[in-house]
Formats: structure tokens, C-alpha cells, sequence
């Protein structure tokens, strides 16, 4: 995830940054950069770890104010000119986050003579800014411009700017990415999170969304966009380092399932067309004709990525009226498969470098299959080997267990779908706009599964000393129980089985006793019915019965032991929000055996070999 670091004060700019960005590292980057400001901007940025920015850093540098900035990318690949900051003549700019709007942005800028460098939404902020400096006979100062630049844009951003018109100054802004200042003995600080300067001082203001203001050595001023100054509170971190990296949370795992509001919003950002019933994928290199005579797809994955692959077989077959296959990539790569070259492939791989996933692509383009990439990381080896890249946005994942990448990868399925399916008029325009429009809710929904997570650790604490468990769901619900089944056995080591609900009486029915909790997703559409009876089978074989269902189903509770409540849903959407309530079950169930949850035994976070 992109991180902002700024610095104004009496000691040397350059090395408080580089030691401040050294901080944000454990967020995950690809690239760094920094603009020191003495008279003159001065701009270093390189690609790689920081060593390598350190590396290309004059020994003479003199400056006491500066930003700087780590890249994850999500427009363009990791290349030092995509790196930030960026620049327009006397302005530079770093910025956290995601300007949906950018390309109309880019577009009018270019009309007004402005050439862009990199491939970032980034720099449309540094031309914009430029641009209105010099209205009005360049007599503008940078907050004031900055105050009309934002009013333009759409999406996230924390942003911090500079401009050699002002030099002793920085102007800030912050919507939907975190932002904080540091008030230090020897000047003042500003970055994406606390861990960034908790060296040089605890004493921080957290800046809000939709403020504005100017740091200096000595002074902070925070406005509100109508430029009314804000009197803020100045708060003692109690923190330590470690605690601060993961913003407080004991683990990775917990912050990256608290992450999914806003890591879903990313992966779904200026994409969701609702007025007219569509999304947007420019980065699908399909033509109309492509996609009319799709007859076949075949998605390819590992794990988890696998398991949101069943739903997007589901998706595509439901939305789009393809014939969708789904294939586990280490099998695939040895079987015999019966491909053409109309057909589709589509690799869903949250490190975009799995082994097995990776040659199974590059089997199925040997029968001249187009194929399409879902990952999460910009200039991973799938997105060279694919003729398309749908990157998910969710920023980078530590924890072993994948969690927001899974969800960020149901919602690039569904917009894919949906794109397919209105692109092949297989759904109309009205029923695409329901699901776009529960797609939307969807953020404040998981936030209050987050708010209501103590009713999951609850139900966790009361099962973790079990030796089995089982998930069982139907249809949209039937991967939604094999990835909770995943989720629980790598990071609690319990034994768990995920299983088509109408299959337990195959075979499995004979493993439930009273000792085996049996999680039903039970969420309404048309299989609810299906689902109920199957409660009762297991009911009848004495197990403890955990619902997962919606909020306002009346019935559930004569049927299950314990419910859990989601917000209700469109039938389709609803697999997003129980993954999550099921998220935390894995999560506190392992927090209650004392597991390594970051690093569960025996696992690596990105699997590249055979
Ligand atoms: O990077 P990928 O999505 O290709 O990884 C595939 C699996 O190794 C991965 O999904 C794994 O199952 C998860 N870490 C489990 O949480």
C-alpha cells in the first residue's frame, strides 16, 4: 500500500524521510521517492527497496523540508517514472489512494497542453495544481489550489504538496486515506500512519476526511473545505513500533479483514457505471465480436483464489451465459485439456506468482486460448504472460491467510461478469443496476459485521476446542463454505471440511456427531429451503448447528443453534459478507488455540514453486 511521509523543521530533510518511508516498508512498496525543497525541488526516486533511493542520494543534499513516498502500484507499472512524487515544473506532489476520475482528468489537462510522464492517476494532481497556480497571473498560493484541485476529484487520496513559491510550507489534504501529523520538538511531520515518525514524537493531530492544511516548522493549520480553521486535538500515541505497524490490531490477519471497506471500494473505484447499468473494464483487450462468440471459459487457481474462482464459474454461467469450467492450476497443468482458441482463460492469482498457476496459463496458451489475468500485484509475472490484466486493488497482504485479496477478487468476478453479461445482452440494464447497486452497499455493510464482530468471537471461543468442523453451503454459497473451511484449517489447525450442502448425505453425514459444528451459510435465495433441510440432517446426527444468515430472517433460529447475522443482501452479493463473517470466525477461533496467525506452520505467503 502507497505510503506519504513529509517532514519541515530544523534537521536535514533527506534522511528523516528516507528513515520515515523505512518505517512504512512493512506496508508493502515497489518504489520510492522523495522532493526536498531549498529554493529549488529536487526530486530522487528509484525502483526497489529504499537502499536503492538511498543509494542514488547526493551526500550534499541541504534541505529542511521534504516529502516522499512508497509505492505499491495500481496505475502503471513499478518504473521510476511512475514512482512519486510527481512533478509539474514547481510543484510536487505524493498522494495515497485512487482518483477514479483521472482519465477525464488526464484528458482535459492534455488539451491544455500539459504532457503527462507516467502512467499514475497521481499526476493529473501535480498538472492540476500547476494549472490553477498559474491562473490569475500565477498570483495563487498552493493551499488555495489545492482546495479547487480536490473539489475536482474522485476517490481516495491522503496528499501532500510542495512548491518552490513557498518555500518553508507543505499543503495537505486528506478523503478516504489515512493521514497524521507529528508535532516534534524539531519541527513537524506528516504521513500515512504514526509508525512513520513515531521516532521523532507521539504527540499527533489525525487529520479527517475532507480537510485541508499547510505544515511548516513551527506551525499546523487544519481548515474545513469552506477554509474555516479547525481547532484540533493533539493526541500521545501510546503505541510502540510494532503495535503501530499493524495500526493497533494484534495481527496483520485482523487488519487486513478490518481493511475490506475500503480495500472492496479500491478494487470496485470508478469502475461501476450505475446510471447505465454497466461497468467499466477498459483494460480488457476484448473486442465486441470476442465477446459475442465466447462459448467457454476456463478458470484456472490455486487455494483460495480457486475457491472465489467456483463463484466466478457461477457468475459467468448465471450473468453472462458462458460455459465456465473451473480447474485447480497443479492439476490442469497435467491433464489433457480440450481447449480452442476461442476460448477463454482466466487466472485468478492474488501474488500473480504462483508456480502452478503460471504454467497452467502458459499451457492453455499453447492451444492459442486468449487469456485474462485477476491479481493483485502490478508487474507480477502473470501480468506479462496474459493477454489482459484485471488488477483486484486491495493493497498488499501479510498475513499468510488471504482475506481482502479473496474479496477483492469476488468483486473484480462480479464486475466481469456483469460486463460480460451486459456486453453479450444476456442480463438487461435494470438487473445489472441492482446488482451495481448492492455491490455499492456493500462497504458500510462489512463494517457493521466489523462493528458486531464480538457475537463471532463468541461463537469462535465456544468451538475452538473441536477436532473437526464442517462448512456446508449451496451454489453462490457452496465456495463461500469451502474458502471458511480453508480459512479455518491454515491458521487454526483444526480439521475442517468445506462441502456442497446437498453432498453430506454422499458420504460425509457419517462423520457428524455431537462433537462436530457444522456451519451452514443460509442466507436467502433459492436455495435457502435446500439448505434448511440439510440443518436438519445434521441436526438429527446431534451437531451444533452455526447459521450464517441475514439479518432479518425470522425463521433461522428455529433451526440452528447460534446465528450469525449479516446484512441483508442480494442473493448474489451476499457470499462477500458471510467470507467475512467467516473471516473472523478462522480468525478468533486460532486466537483462542494461541496459533501463529500471521504465519501459520508450514505455509508461505506466495507459493512459487511446483
Ligand atoms: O497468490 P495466489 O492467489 O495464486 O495463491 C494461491 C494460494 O496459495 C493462496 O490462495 C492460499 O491458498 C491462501 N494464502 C490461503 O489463505
Amino acid at each position: 500500500m502507497c505510503g506519504i511521509v513529509g517532514y519541515a523543521g530544523q534537521n536535514q530533510a533527506a534522511p528523516i524521510l528516507v528513515d520515515s518511508l523505512k518505517k512504512l516498508e512493512y506496508r508493502g512498496y515497489d518504489s520510492a521517492g522523495i522532493t526536498i525543497l531549498n529554493g529549488e525541488l529536487a526530486t530522487y526516486k528509484a525502483v526497489g527497496k529504499i537502499a536503492e533511493l538511498e543509494a542514488i542520494l547526493p551526500d550534499d543534499l541541504n534541505a529542511c523540508i521534504g516529502i516522499g513516498h512508497t509505492r505499491w502500484a495500481t496505475h502503471g507499472k513499478p518504473e521510476t517514472r511512475n514512482a512519486h512524487p510527481h512533478m509539474s515544473l514547481n510543484i510536487s506532489v505524493v498522494h495515497n489512494g485512487i482518483i477514479e476520475n483521472y482519465m477525464v482528468l488526464k484528458e482535459k489537462l492534455i488539451t491544455q497542453g500539459y504532457e503527462f510522464e507516467s502512467d499514475t492517476d497521481t499526476e493529473v494532481i501535480a498538472h492540476m495544481l500547476h494549472h490553477k497556480m498559474n491562473a490569475d497571473n500565477g498570483k495563487r498560493d498552493l493551499l488555495s489550489v489545492m482546495k479547487e484541485t480536490i473539489k475536482c476529484l474522485e476517490g481516495s487520496y491522503a496528499i501532500a504538496a510542495l512548491c518552490n513559491d513557498e518555500p518553508d510550507r507543505m499543503v495537505f489534504a486528506r478523503k478516504d486515506s489515512p493521514l497524521v501529523l507529528g508535532i516534534g520538538e524539531d519541527g513537524n511531520y506528516a504521513a500515512s500512519d504514526v509508525t512513520a515518525f513515531l521516532k521523532y514524537t507521539k504527540d499527533v493531530i489525525y487529520i479527517n476526511d475532507n480537510e485541508i492544511g499547510t505544515l511548516s516548522s513551527d506551525e499546523i493549520n487544519v481548515f474545513d473545505l469552506e477554509g474555516n480553521s479547525l481547532t484540533k486535538d493533539v493526541e500521545t500515541v501510546e503505541w510502540n513500533l510494532e503495535a503501530a505497524e499493524k495500526a493497533g490490531y494484534e495481527h496483520f490477519m485482523l487488519k487486513e479483514i478490518h481493511e475490506q471497506p475500503t480495500s472492496i471500494q479500491n478494487t470496485f473505484a470508478g469502475k461501476l457505471l450505475e446510471l447505465e447499468g454497466n461497468v467499466r473494464l477498459d483494460e480488457l483487450y476484448l473486442s465486441k465480436e470476442q465477446i459475442k462468440n465466447l462459448r467457454r471459459a476456463t478458470i484456472i487457481a490455486c487455494g483460495t483464489s480457486w475457491n472465489a474462482g467456483i463463484l466466478g464459474k457461477y457468475l459467468f454461467e448465471k450473468l453472462a451465459g458462458i460455459h465456465t469450467d473451473i480447474e485447480t492450476a497443479s492439476e490442469f497443468r497435467y491433464g489433457n485439456p480440450v481447449l480452442c482458441g476461442e476460448e477463454l482463460t482466466i487466472a485468478i492469482t492474488q501474488s500473480g506468482e504462483t508456480a502452478d498457476t503460471l504454467a497452467a496459463v502458459r499451457s492453455s496458451k499453447s492451444y492459442g486460448c486468449r487469456s485474462i489475468a485477476i491479481t493483485n500485484v502490478v508487474g507480477s509475472t502473470i501480468t506479462r504472460e496474459s493477454d489482459s490484466v484485471l488488477y483486484t486493488r486491495a493493497g498488499p497482504e501479510i498475513g499468510v491467510a488471504a482475506t481482502k485479496t479473496f474479496t477483492a477478487q469476488l468483486i473484480t468476478l462480479y464486475m466481469l461478469a456483469i460486463y460480460l453479461g451486459r456486453s453479450r445482452k444476456v442480463i438487461s440494464p435494470d438487473d445489472a443496476k441492482k446488482l451495481i447497486i448492492s455491490l455499492k452497499k456493500l462497504p458500510g455493510q462489512i463494517q457493521k459485521i466489523l462493528n458486531k464482530k464480538d457475537a463471532i468471537k463468541e461463537c469462535a471461543e465456544q468451538f475452538a476446542d473441536k477436532r473437526d468442523y464442517f462448512f456446508i453451503g449451496r451454489y453462490l454459497n457452496y465456495p463461500v463454505a469451502l474458502e471458511a473451511a480453508l480459512k479455518l484449517k491454515e491458521i487454526s489447525y483444526i480439521h475442517a471440511e468445506g462441502y456442497a450442502a446437498g453432498e453430506l448425505k454422499h458420504g460425509p453425514l457419517a462423520l457428524i456427531t455431537e462433537d462436530t459444528p457444522v456451519v451452514a451459510i443460509a442466507t436467502k435465495g433459492h436455495t435457502y429451503d435446500k439448505v434448511l433441510s440439510n440443518i436438519k440432517e445434521v441436526k438429527a446426527r446431534n451437531a451444533n448447528v452455526i447459521a450464517v444468515a441475514d439479518e432479518d430472517d425470522t425463521e433461522i433460529e428455529k433451526y440452528a443453534d447460534i446465528v450469525l447475522r449479516i446484512p441483508t443482501s442480494h442473493e448474489m452479493i451476499a457470499p462477500v459478507l458471510s467470507s467475512v463473517a467467516l473471516q473472523l470466525l478462522a480468525y478468533y477461533t486460532a486466537l483462542a488455540r494461541g496459533c501463529s496467525i500471521d504465519k501459520p506452520r508450514n505455509l508461505a505467503k506466495s507459493v512459487t514453486v511446483e
